[in-house]
This record gives structure tokens, C-alpha cells and sequence, in this order.
């Protein structure tokens, strides 16, 4: 996690350090800082919590200068406090880090062997200990850092600025992602390419082990092993009207309220006069495993369609978090997939199980929002989401478009494999063309939802329940509320219930039913019905005729449109977002940023 900028400009850097901070806060926001050389003159301002106390810091107490690095922190080690917040400095070096320096024990007892103190509890501040001493027995900047590299164990990408260089900065990326931009007389390094969005488009992704030597006329760029390396200059699009709120108060409800658009626009880019366009190499006739692996809401997502891969492709699938499925050395098929389902395309789990996956299966194939993605950029082949810049720490309209493009592959697999004809899988694309207006229409409840939800705000524990595919939605639901309103939430499968957790309920608890009315509606409902015998609050999400069957004796009811029921977990999705959103609004709580979170979950 972290996010990491850096600048050589022609300008005073400090703004565009604040504002390349602003769109990384994604990463982390536990504490933020710059460092400028002015003159020669390296300084730093650092600020605890979210960015704007920098900013009102820096109306302050300024900090000039042309060239500057900054970052945003998620803490790992040692708590959010000024001390430990980035850049690091010691002697003539400061640095910003993003990642784990697993070794920095062993660094810390090299510098204070030294006579050097570190002041914070960082790993990253050993990194700029070590560099300092190195310089301190002679080295050059480049030279200190380039060792300094060397001894480092770990993921890390990094960013030195020095005291008496105005026109040097060196980037380091190992494990963590790092972008160099190029500008006309100006470089820039970002920890993604949206960070340097407002300065340039022309990005060099700096490859595994890769290490940069940055000055205003360009960047010499060496592999590991310290040969010249040619990376390829890219010209990257992104939308930057759509990083703004356009009006509405929280990304988050802005990416809600997106979801029918960029369902529409996936749908348009991956089904062509009526069939299928997906890339070619998506032949799933010879696979016979399918393993997909995620972290969080992705991991949600992959479990709803496993259900999918299963009953219209007739594919054995296996779902996995992917910081379980690394270690737990699962045996793979030489023949089977290994599929990868990331927003970011960044999640460091699901790098790692990508990397662990890699040798031993035929295919692995990426999911991602982000195409210039390390998991995009290390799989064999990737689909890209096509959900547009997320930036609510909760996952929406990534979760929703992932859903859409891994039914899309899962009905490929069914053409490819002989279990659907090309009539069914037409009538499956028809149903999917109905999904943006029936979510609109679901968007339509909203006002009707934050009713409900300023009487969830004020509960302890809630419940979400759901049947076969609606299971992982209601584990979605729980996630989306808990980690945005802080109340504690579960999801289960509702034929679980009685094997325990029904032991919880009482007139306190509310249970959320998510029973679109499908072949398991009747049973759905017998558990509800247990639920009510024993005064639970039932919440029914149903469709009309669901709710006239079974809506009565119920807490509360949410009516949604008809849907296909094996699309029913898309649309769902929405009643579930929108309970979320609104329980956090009713509790005032951080919607776009929750406490302890970050977007992007760069550390193992
Ligand atoms: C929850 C949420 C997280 C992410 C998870 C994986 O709302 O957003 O659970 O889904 O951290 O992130 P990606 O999809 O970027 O790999």
C-alpha cells in the first residue's frame, strides 16, 4: 500500500506533489508528507491523517523547490504518528517507500553498528539510514542507492531525493508497482500512472528489479543485475473527468449510480451482433479445471460465478482468497486455467498466487480494471473490466462489471465445452441486455433504502443471508456494510443458519433476505421463516412476486424488478450497495475512505 510520487519540474512542486497525493490517497491515508530540494536545500513537511492536514500545513509553513517527492501512508510498521510518516530523511538522503523491507531488522543493526539512531519505528527510515551511511563512507547519491538496493530483501518501490541535487532523483521497484512519466524538460515518478494524469501520459512502467537514474532530460533505467534496460514508453488514456465527483457527495454513490453505464459500455466492447467477442485464446474446450483466485469483494465475486462456470459450462471450478491458495500448495492441472481477479491488478496476494500459479497450469488468465496492471501484465491473457477509474475504497461497480465479464466467459465456456448452443447463449445475452435498465430502476429505491437504513445504523450485528449464488452476494453485502458503516455484519448461506449462527438471533438482530424468486425461493423463505419464529428482524429483497408470497410478517420489504435468476446476483447487488452506503451516511461515517483501509492492498 502507500502511494509515492515524484517530481523534477520547472515549477514549484509542492502542488503538484499535493495533487498527485490526492489521487493516491486511494493507497492509504493514515499520514501524508513531501520533501523538496530548494537551492540545493532538501526539506520535508509530513502531517498525520488525511492529506488535507498536509495541505493546511503547507498554507503554513510552505516548502519551495522545483524537485520533490511525496506519499501517502497505510501504516505497517509503526503507528500513524509525524515521526513515522514519509518522506524519511537522514543525513542528505530522503526517501519514500511504498511496500514491506522484510530484512530491516538486520539494516537497523548495520546503521546503529554505524552510530546512526533512527528516530521512527520504520522499515522504510533504515533505508535512508543506509544510504546515509554510505554516503557518509564516500559513496555518491546513485552509488549509496544503487548498494543501499542491493541489501534489500522484500517488496518495495522507492524514491530517493538528495540534499545538493536539484535535477537527480533514483526509483527503485521490486514487488510494488512504479511508473516513470516523461514531460518536456520535466520526469515525474508515480506509484501509478493516474497519479501523474494531470502532468503527462507518457508512462515507462519500470519492470521487476528495476532501478532508475531520473533527471530532467530523461531516465536511465537498469534491471537487477545493473545492465541498461529499454522499456517501452506508453501513451496512457485516462478519463480524467471521471476521477471527479461530478456532483454527487461520495465516489461511492457516483460509482453506484455508474453501474448501468459501464455494465452497458462492457457489454457493448465484449458482445457484437448479438454473440460473443471475446479475445481470441479464450478457448475453454481442453481446460479441465478452472482455479479462480481474488482477495476480498473480487474473491465475492469469483464465488458467484463459479456457480455460473459449473452450471452452464459443466467446468470443476475452485474459488480461493489468494493469500490461502499460495501457501496452501494446492495441486494444479497442467490442462486447467489459473484466473485472476483484481480491480487494481495490484493486490499483492493476488500477484503472489499469480506468480505461484504461473508454471504449473496451461492458461492464466487476468480480470482486471486496470490493463496496465502487474496481474494484467503477468498473465497470459487479460480481460479488462472496462468499470472506469474506482475510487471509493468499497467496491462497486468494479464487483458488478467483474460479475458481467466473468458470466460472459462463463457462457463462452459452455459454447466452447458443448453444454450451451449458441441459441442459449443469445437468450443469456438478451436476458444480460436488460441488466443496465433493471439497475436503474433498483438505482430508483435509493430514497426508500436510506429510510431502512437509519433503522440499521442503529443496530449491532446484522445478517445477510442467500442461496446458491445469492450466498457470496450476501457475504458481499455484509463486507460492503461492515467495512463502510463499522457495524458488524455476516454473510450465510440460508440453509446454514440452523447449524449455528441462528443461535444469534433475537428482536435485535436484523436479517437482510436476499431471495430473488427462483427454484430455491420456497427454501429460502422456510429459513427466513425460522429466523421470524424466533423474533428476528427480517429485511426481504425479492422481486413482486416474491414479496406477495412471503413479504408478510417481515421487518421490511425491498421490491426489485424481475431479473433472470442466474443474473439475479448483478442486480442484487445494488439494494446491497445502496444499504451500505446509506447505514454509513446515517452513522456518519468516512463512506469514501473507512478507517484502516486502503484501495489498494500492496503488502502481503
Ligand atoms: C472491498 C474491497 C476489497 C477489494 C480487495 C481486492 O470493498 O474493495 O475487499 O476487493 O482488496 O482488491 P483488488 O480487486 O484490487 O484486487
Amino acid at each position: 500500500m502507500c502511494g509515492i510520487v515524484g517530481v523534477l519540474g520547472n515549477h514549484e512542486v509542492a502542488p503538484l506533489l499535493v495533487e498527485a497525493l490526492k489521487r493516491l490517497e486511494y493507497r492509504g491515508y493514515d499520514s501524508a508528507g513531501i520533501a523538496t530540494v530548494n537551492n540545493g536545500r532538501l526539506d520535508r513537511r509530513r502531517a498525520v491523517g488525511k492529506l488535507v492536514n498536509l495541505s493546511d500545513l503547507l498554507v503554513h509553513d510552505p516548502l519551495a523547490g522545483k524537485s520533490g517527492i511525496g506519499h501517502t501512508r497505510w501504516a505497517t510498521h509503526g503507528a500513524a504518528t509525524t515521526v513515522n510518516a514519509h518522506p524519511h530523511r537522514s543525513g542528505h538522503v530522503a526517501v519514500v517507500h511504498n511496500g514491506i523491507i522484510e530484512n530491516f531488522r538486520e539494516l537497523r543493526a548495520a546503521v546503529e553498528a554505524a552510530g546512526l539512531t533512527p528516530e521512527s519505528e520504520t522499515d522504510t527510515e533504515t533505508v535512508a539510514l543506509t544510504v546515509r551511511m554510505l554516503m557518509d563512507q564516500g559513496a555518491s547519491p546513485v552509488e549509496a542507492a544503487r548498494e543501499t538496493l542491493k541489501r534489500l530483501h522484500g517488496a518495495f518501490a522507492l524514491c530517493f531525493l538528495f540534499n545538493g541535487e536539484d535535477d537527480l532523483m533514483v526509483a527503485a521497484r521490486k514487488g510494488s508497482p512504479l511508473a516513470i512519466g516523461h514531460g518536456d524538460g520535466e520526469m515525474f515518478v508515480g506509484s501509478d500512472a493516474i497519479a501523474l494524469a494531470p502532468m503527462t501520459d507518457r508512462i515507462t512502467y519500470l519492470e521487476e528489479g528495476d532501478w532508475a537514474v531520473i533527471t530532467r532530460r530523461g531516465a536511465m533505467i537498469y534491471d537487477e543485475a545493473g545492465r541498461l534496460a529499454n522499456r517501452a514508453e506508453t501513451r496512457i488514456q485516462i478519463d480524467a473527468t471521471r476521477i471527479e465527483k461530478a456532483g454527487y457527495k461520495h465516489f461511492m454513490a457516483k460509482e453506484v449510480a455508474e453501474q448501468p453505464v459501464v455494465i452497458a459500455d462492457a457489454l457493448k466492447h465484449y458482445v457484437k451482433g448479438g454473440a460473443l467477442n471475446l479475445p481470441e485464446g479464450l478457448d475453454f474446450s481442453t481446460v479441465d479445471r478452472l482455479s479462480m483466485v481474488a482477495c476480498g469483494t473480487a474473491s465475492y465475486a469469483t464465488a458467484v460465478a463459479k456457480y455460473w462456470f459449473e452450471q452452464l459450462a459443466h467446468l470443476p471450478c475452485d474459488v480461493d482468497i489468494a493469500s490461502e491458495f499460495r501457501y496452501r500448495e494446492p495441486p494444479l492441472s497442467t490442462k486447467g486455467w489459473a484466473m485472476f481477479v483484481s480491480q487494481s491488478g495490484e493486490t499483492a496476494d493476488t500477484l503472489a498466487a499469480l506468480r505461484h500459479a504461473k508454471e504449473q497450469v496451461a492458461k492464466v488468465v487476468a480480470v482486471v480494471n486496470v490493463p496496465t496492471s502487474s496481474i494484467a501484465r503477468e498473465s497470459d491473457l487479460a480481460l479488462p473490466i472496462l468499470a472506469g477509474v474506482e475510487v471509493g475504497v468499497a467496491s462497486t461497480k468494479a464487483f458488478t462489471c467483474q460479475l458481467t465479464v466473468l458470466f460472459l466467459m462463463a457462457l463462452k465456456a459452455g459454447l466452447d465445452r458443448g453444454r450451451l448452443t449458441p441459441a442459449q447463449v443469445a437468450d443469456h445475452l438478451s436476458a444480460l441486455n436488460t441488466l443496465p435498465g433493471l439497475m436503474n430502476h433498483a438505482m430508483g429505491l435509493s430514497a426508500e433504502i436510506a429510510g431502512i437504513a437509519e433503522k440499521l445504523a442503529e443496530a449491532q450485528d446484522i445478517l445477510f443471508l442467500g442461496r446458491g449464488p445469492m450466498f457470496p452476494l450476501a457475504m458481499e453485502g455484509a463486507l460492503k456494510l461492515k467495512e463502510i458503516s463499522y457495524i458488524h455484519a455476516e454473510g450465510y448461506a440460508s440453509g446454514e443458519l440452523k447449524h449455528g449462527p441462528i443461535a444469534l438471533i433475537d428482536n435485535r438482530v436484523p436479517v437482510i433476505v436476499l431471495a430473488p424468486r427462483d427454484a430455491l425461493f420456497e427454501k429460502t423463505v422456510s429459513n427466513m421463516q425460522e429466523v421470524m419464529a424466533r423474533h428476528g428482524k427480517v429485511l426481504l429483497i425479492s422481486d413482486a412476486q416474491g414479496v406477495a408470497e412471503a413479504g408478510k410478517g417481515c421487518w421490511k420489504t425491498v421490491t426489485l424488478p424481475a431479473v433472470a435468476p442466474i443474473l439475479a446476483p448483478i442486480l442484487y447487488s445494488v439494494p446491497a450497495q445502496l444499504l451500505a452506503y446509506h447505514t454509513a451516511i446515517a452513522k456518519g461515517t468516512d463512506v469514501d475512505q473507512p478507517r484502516n483501509l486502503a484501495k489498494s492492498v500492496t503488502v502481503e
